[in-house]
């Protein structure tokens, strides 16, 4: 006999609403976990060192994110990407690489958490990580329990050997196991944009990827799909409306001292990362840093923009080729703006106080947020010559 036939009429009208109600519950269930109001910042093993992970590189980088004035200028987050994960055991508990782990995830946690650190791990919403690992798919509220174990606060999740699977259904998934594991965890989706996760990813987690890899180069591409900053950069424009207090567009981990690129190169990068409001997750390796790369990551001013609390994510506002003006709404009133050069040589660019998103304003004041230096009042607008492949970043107050 049919469930229909067995029950009657009413009963089975009200299995049906209810069926209906709980569903219908799930899909709007929100992300509220109250993490990340202002976009993440911390450090990721895989732009520099890929698969070479170990604990005691982790350990280094924690002491070096404290000795080298980083967590002062605002990093947390200490994240081990792919590859510290090897097999399950036979009641599904995931395993870390013992050779390269052997203290064990718990130990390591403790000791970023000692230093005034938090810790970040990654997984994947597939069958496999992208290097072949195990993947969370089908033990998602077992790992996440594991990961409230060992004390992670941070979980970026992959998404390669999905296969056919729905992503908003598998990261919705991910991010209820987080919540039932009970532990604070900034939820971090990497499914490279391939679903337009800015229209779905508020509700499911912190931050989201918008694109494939980034490479550590001005505008290459690789035949992996990998792309220069320059590239993620001109894919940002228009998703600022998706971004807010506690959910973000990810350009995709910094590239910044990996050693590819030149300093005002790096500079450019780290401005428009903060212009867009993107996470701030350092990729290089901090111990060796030289101080013109520390003075790049570590810029507090420019820092604040990214930081600022009304948490409005950067647009262009003026696109004349390889020269462009971009600004960014901050809570005081003020606005941040990036005059951009793209060409071979040098370049004076200029702004004014209109197309930046000051209608009314006749004189303003203009801080340079690199140099440092109040360059005083300007009426209407702004110039300044901007370095081939550079950038001029000032905060404009009317
Ligand atoms: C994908 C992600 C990268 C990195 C690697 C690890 O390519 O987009 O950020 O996590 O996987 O295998």
């Amino acid at each position: 006999m049919h469930l229909r036939e067995r029950i009657s009429v009413p009963v089975f009208v009200l299995f049906v609403v209810s069926l209906f109600f709980v569903m219908s519950t799930r899909q709007l269930a929100a992300l509220d976990n109250g993490l990340a109001l202002t976009p993440p910042m911390g450090w990721n093993s895989w732009n520099k060192f890929r698969c070479d992970v170990s604990e005691d590189l982790i350990r280094d980088m924690a002491d070096a994110m404290v000795s080298s004035g980083m967590k002062d200028a605002g990093y947390q987050y200490i994240i081990i990407d792919d590859c510290w994960q090897v097999d399950r055991d036979e009641q599904g508990n995931i395993i870390p690489d013992a050779g390269r782990f052997p203290s064990g995830m718990k130990a390591l946690a403790d000791y970023v958490h000692s230093k005034g650190l938090k810790f970040g791990l990654y997984s994947d919403a597939g069958r496999f990580t992208c290097q072949r690992r195990p993947g969370s798919r089908g033990y998602e509220f077992q790992d996440a329990r594991q990961y409230a174990a060992w004390g992670v606060d941070y979980l970026k999740y992959d998404w390669c050997a999905h296969r056919k699977q729905n992503a908003e259904a598998s990261y919705a998934l991910m991010r209820d196991a987080l919540k039932a594991a009970g532990r604070p965890i900034v939820f971090s989706i990497c499914e490279w944009g391939q679903n337009k996760p800015w229209l779905w990813g508020k509700n499911v987690g912190n931050l989201w990827r918008t694109t494939l890899d980034i490479k550590d180069c001005w505008d290459c591409i690789d035949k992996k799909n990998r792309r220069g900053w320059t590239r993620i950069l001109d894919f940002q424009n228009g998703l600022e409306k998706y971004a807010g207090p506690g959910h973000w567009n990810d350009p995709d981990m910094l590239e910044i001292g990996n050693g590819n690129m030149t300093n005002t190169e790096y500079r450019a990068h780290f401005s428009f990362w903060c212009l867009l409001a993107a996470p701030l997750i350092a990729g290089n390796d901090l111990r060796t840093m030289s101080p013109e790369i520390k003075e790049i990551l570590a810029n507090k001013e420019v820092i604040a923009i990214d930081q600022d609390s009304l948490g409005v994510q950067g647009h262009k506002v003026r696109d004349d080729g390889d020269f462009e003006v971009w600004s960014k709404e901050l809570r005081d009133g003020s606005r941040a703006m990036i005059l951009f050069n793209r060409s071979k040589s040098d370049k004076e660019i200029s702004a004014s106080w209109k197309e930046i998103g000051f209608s009314d304003v006749t004189t303003a004041k203009v801080r340079d947020l690199w140099r440092h230096k109040d360059l005083g009042k300007f009426k209407d607008s702004f110039s300044a010559t901007v370095p081939s492949h550079g950038v001029v970043m000032v905060k404009v107050t009317p």
